[in-house]
C-alpha cells in the first residue's frame, strides 16, 4: 500500500493520502488456538480484505512477567496473514495492562470521586496521567516497535484503544499532584490562577500551587466553572502527552508506519491540539445501532450521519477502525442487531461522510469474558454467515469505486461550528439545564438531513471558502482573532448566523464585561444583547435539570401551557413561532435591522434576530435558540436566498444523500436507511458505479438499498 504523511494542516476537507481503501475486521488470534490461524487468513483473503487490527488488548502475552517479552503469537499471526496478502496493524496495548504490573504497582489504578482504586480485570483502569504507567506504557511500546520494527507486513499502528471512553477521570493522588504541576506551567503565580478561577468567591482562593485540590461533582455544592473547565483542560493534555509518549517511540523506529487512535466517546480530547496533530489520521469507532441514542435522534441513520459529519469536522477523513457488524452486548447492555443489507448499507454511510478506510468489528465473537455477545463476521460456531457475505460484497464494491473515491473529501454547503475543546467544555461547567452547542446544532443538522442538504461540522479556524452558511451554535468563548477571518468570508458572499449567549464568556470561563457577544462580535453582526433570560423547552420539563431533548424526537410530556411556562412568541418570514430556551433582548446598531421580532409580553415588537448585510454577505443574529419549526424557517429565511439547496429534491423519508468530491471526481451517495423501499425520482444522471435502483425506471431504493453515482465534476 501507497501511504504519504499529509503536510496539510487538520481541515475538515483532508483526505488520507493513500491508494488503498484499508479494509479488514480486528483480529484477535489470542481467544482461539492456533489450528485457526490459516483458515482466518484465507477466509480474510477470500472476503477481499487487506488489513487487520491485532492486539490491543494482549499485554500480558507479549510481556508474561515485567521485562520478559514474548511476541512469537503475534509473529506467526502476522506471518499467517501476510503469506494471504492481509496486512497487520498493531496497537500499544495500554488500554489493559497486565496484572503483575497493577499488583506491584497499585499506584497506576485510576480512583474514583469516593477515593475507591479501580479493580483489575476491567480496561482503562490505568491511570493515564500517572508517571509510573507512562513509565511502562513507553517501555512496552518502545519493545514491540524494536522487535516489529522490520516487519514488512506490519504497516501501522492504533495507540491504545478508545482513549477516555470508558472514563476520562480520575482523583488519584498522581492526577492531583500533575494537575498542580500543569496549573503551575499554565499560571505561574498562584495569583493568577486565582484570579481566573475567581478565589473571591466562595474563599476559593489558594496560597500556592500545592494546596490545589482536584474539582469533584458535588463538593457539595458546585466547583468555580474556572476549575471546572481547567480541569478538563488538564485531562485533554494529559491524554495528548500520554499518546506522544507512544508515538514519539513509534516514529523513531520506524518513520513509515501510519498511526492513528480510535476513538469511542469524544472526551476530553482536544481534536485541534497535538493529540490529532501528531497522529497521521483519525479512526473513529461507529456503532449505530444503540438503541436509545437511536431513539433520541430519530433513527440509526440520523445517529450515524452525526457522529460521522462530528468526526470528520473534528480531522477530516478518517478511518473506521470499528463498525458494528453485528448485535453488540456488555452484560449490562445490549445493541439492536443489523438486519440483512444494513451493516453494507452503515459501511456505505461511512463512506459517504469521509471513511477512507473501515474495519467490521470483529471478526469472530468471543467465547469467554465480558462481551461474549458482541457478534462477528463469523460466529461461534465460526461458520461464515450472511455478515461475512455482506462484508464480501461490500469489499468487491469498494474496490469498484475506490479509484473514484480516495483523495476526495464530503461536500458541505452548511457548515456548523464545531470541533472546539473550550467550547464543548465550557457548556457542562455551567449548563443552566440549556442544551450544549452540539444539542442546539443537532436540530439545524437534523433538518439539514432529513432534506438532504449537505452539512457538516467545521471550525471557524478551517478554511470556510467552500461553504455558503456558517452557524454558529451558542458558543461561549469566541476568540477576537476569528472575527478578522470570518469577516472576510462573509464579505466575499458568506453568511455567517450567530446564536444566543455567543461571546459572553471570556477564555477564562467568566462573563465579558462588554455586552455580548463582545466587542469583535457586535460590530459585525450590528448588535448587542441588553437583557437574556431563560425560557422552557419546547415539550420540555421545565428548566431544571437538564432533559436532553430538544424538539428532535418529539417527547410525550404534556404541551406547555401560557400560566405553566410564559410562552414566549416571535414572527419570523410572517410566521409566528413559540421560542425555546432563551430569549435575548437586542438593540440594533447602525446598519442592522431586524428581520424577526418579539410578538408577545414585554418584549413584544422588539427585535429577536437581525441582519446586517456586508460586502456581499449578510451577518444574522438570533437571540434565541433554534426549535425543528424554527429549522423550517431557518431554511426558508437563511439557507435558500444563501444559495443552499438539497443535493436532491423530495428525498423521501429514510433516505440519506451525501456528496463525495474534489477537481476531477464527484461521487452522489444515496442511500436506503430503512427496511422499506423508498421511491426515488430525482436522482441525477451519471455513471452508476453501485446500484440496487430497480422497477420502472429504476426508481426503487429497496429496504437498505445503495446507489453511488459518477457524476459530471
Ligand atoms: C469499542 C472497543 C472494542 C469493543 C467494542 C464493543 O468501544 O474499542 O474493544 O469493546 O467497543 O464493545
Amino acid at each position: 500500500m501507497h501511504f504519504k504523511r499529509s503536510q496539510r494542516p487538520i481541515s475538515v476537507w483532508r483526505p488520507i493520502e493513500t491508494d488503498t481503501f484499508l479494509l479488514g475486521a480486528p483480529h484477535y488470534p489470542e481467544h482461539v488456538d492456533e489450528s485457526y490461524l490459516e483458515r482466518d487468513a484465507e477466509r480474510m483473503a477470500a472476503a477481499g480484505f487487506n488489513v487487520t487490527r491485532m492486539a490491543e488488548f494482549a499485554w500480558h502475552i507479549m510481556e508474561p512477567r515485567e521485562g520478559q517479552y514474548d511476541f512469537s503469537l503475534f509473529d506467526r499471526a502476522i506471518e499467517v496473514l501476510g503469506k494471504h496478502g492481509i496486512s497487520t496493524m498493531l496497537c500499544t496495548p495500554t488500554a489493559t495492562p497486565p496484572r503483575w504490573l497493577t499488583y506491584h504497582y497499585p499506584e497506576v489504578l485510576r480512583v474514583d470521586v469516593n477515593g475507591r482504586p479501580a479493580s483489575h480485570g476491567s480496561r482503562q483502569h490505568a491511570d493515564t496521567c500517572s508517571p509510573v504507567y507512562r513509565m511502562h506504557s513507553r517501555r512496552i511500546t518502545r519493545a514491540m516497535a524494536e522487535h516489529f520494527a522490520s516487519n514488512p507486513n506490519v504497516v501501522g499502528w492504533q495507540t491504545d484503544n478508545e482513549l477516555n471512553t470508558s472514563t476520562s477521570l480520575s482523583y488519584s493522588e498522581a492526577t492531583r499532584r500533575e494537575f498542580q504541576i500543569f496549573l503551575e506551567q499554565k499560571y505561574g503565580q498562584i495569583e493568577a490562577l486565582n484570579h481566573a478561577w475567581g478565589g473571591d468567591f466562595w474563599a476559593g482562593a489558594y496560597q500556592n500551587f500545592d494546596q490545589v485540590v482536584l474539582p469533584f461533582d458535588m463538593a457539595p455544592v458546585s466547583n468555580s466553572p474556572g476549575h471546572v473547565l481547567d480541569y478538563h483542560r488538564f485531562l485533554a493534555w494529559a491524554t495528548a502527552r500520554f499518546q506522544s509518549d507512544q508515538i514519539e517511540i513509534l516514529r523513531a523506529v520506524n518513520p513509515d508506519w501510519f498511526i492513528f487512535h480510535n476513538i469511542g466517546k469524544m472526551v476530553d480530547i482536544d481534536f485541534r491540539g497535538p493529540f490529532t496533530r501528531e497522529l497521521d489520521f483519525m479512526g473513529y469507532d461507529f456503532y449505530p445501532l444503540l438503541h436509545d441514542e437511536m431513539q433520541r435522534l430519530g433513527g440509526p441513520g440520523l445517529l450515524q450521519a452525526q457522529q460521522l459529519d462530528t468526526a470528520r469536522g473534528h480531522s477530516g477523513n478518517f478511518i473506521v477502525p470499528e463498525q458494528m457488524s453485528g448485535m453488540g452486548s456488555q452484560p449490562p447492555f445490549s445493541t439492536l442487531t443489523p438486519e440483512p443489507g444494513e451493516m453494507r448499507r452503515m459501511a456505505f454511510s461511512s463512506v459517504s461522510r469521509g471513511a477512507d478506510g473501515l474495519m467490521f468489528f470483529r471478526w469472530r465473537p468471543a467465547h469467554f469474558g465480558a462481551e461474549i455477545y458482541w457478534m462477528g463476521l463469523l460466529d461461534h460456531d465460526d461458520h461464515p454467515r450472511r455478515r461475512y457475505e455482506e462484508a464480501m460484497q461490500f469489499a468487491t464494491e469498494i474496490k469498484s469505486i475506490k479509484q473514484d473515491l480516495l483523495g476526495s473529501h464530503v461536500r458541505m454547503d452548511v457548515g456548523i461550528a464545531g470541533g472546539d475543546f473550550d467550547n464543548q467544555e465550557v457548556h457542562p461547567t455551567y449548563p443552566m439545564g440549556l442544551p450544549s452547542p452540539h444539542e442546539d446544532a443537532l436540530v439545524l443538522y437534523a433538518h439539514c438531513y432529513r432534506k438532504g442538504i449537505a452539512a457538516g461540522f467545521i471550525h471557524p479556524e478551517d478554511d470556510l471558502t467552500p461553504i455558503k452558511v456558517f452557524y454558529v451554535p451558542h458558543w461561549l468563548i469566541w476568540k477576537d482573532e476569528w472575527t478578522g477571518r470570518v469577516e472576510e468570508w462573509v464579505r466575499s458572499g458568506g453568511t455567517l448566523v450567530l446564536s444566543a449567549r455567543t461571546g459572553s464568556r471570556n477564555a477564562d470561563n467568566h462573563v465579558i464585561r462588554d455586552p455580548a457577544p463582545g466587542k469583535s462580535l457586535s460590530d459585525l453582526a450590528g448588535v448587542t444583547v441588553e437583557e437574556f433570560g431563560r425560557l422552557a423547552p419546547i415539550n420540555g420539563d421545565g428548566l431544571f435539570p437538564h432533559t436532553r431533548d430538544y424538539g428532535l424526537n418529539g417527547r410525550k410530556s404534556p404541551a406547555p401551557t401560557e400560566s405553566s411556562t410564559r410562552k414566549y412568541t416571535l414572527l419570523f418570514g410572517n410566521t409566528e413561532y413559540t421560542a425555546a430556551n432563551m430569549y435575548e433582548r437586542l438593540r440594533l446598531l447602525d446598519g442592522a435591522e431586524a428581520v424577526g421580532t418579539w410578538s408577545n409580553r414585554f418584549l413584544e415588537s422588539e427585535p429577536a434576530i437581525s441582519v446586517r448585510s456586508i460586502g456581499k454577505g449578510r451577518v444574522f443574529y438570533i437571540g434565541t435558540y433554534l426549535t425543528d419549526q424554527l429549522a423550517e424557517a431557518f431554511e426558508a429565511q437563511i439557507l435558500r436566498p444563501a444559495g443552499v439547496t438539497p443535493l436532491i429534491q423530495d428525498l423521501p423519508e429514510g433516505v440519506e444523500v451525501s456528496v463525495r468530491e474534489n477537481e476531477t471526481n464527484r461521487l452522489l451517495f444515496v442511500l436506503n436507511t430503512s427496511a422499506e423501499e423508498r421511491i426515488i425520482r430525482s436522482i441525477p444522471d451519471g455513471k452508476v458505479l453501485v446500484s440496487d435502483l430497480r422497477g420502472e425506471g429504476s426508481t426503487v431504493l429497496p429496504g437498505y438499498g445503495c446507489h453511488v453515482v459518477a457524476l459530471q465534476a
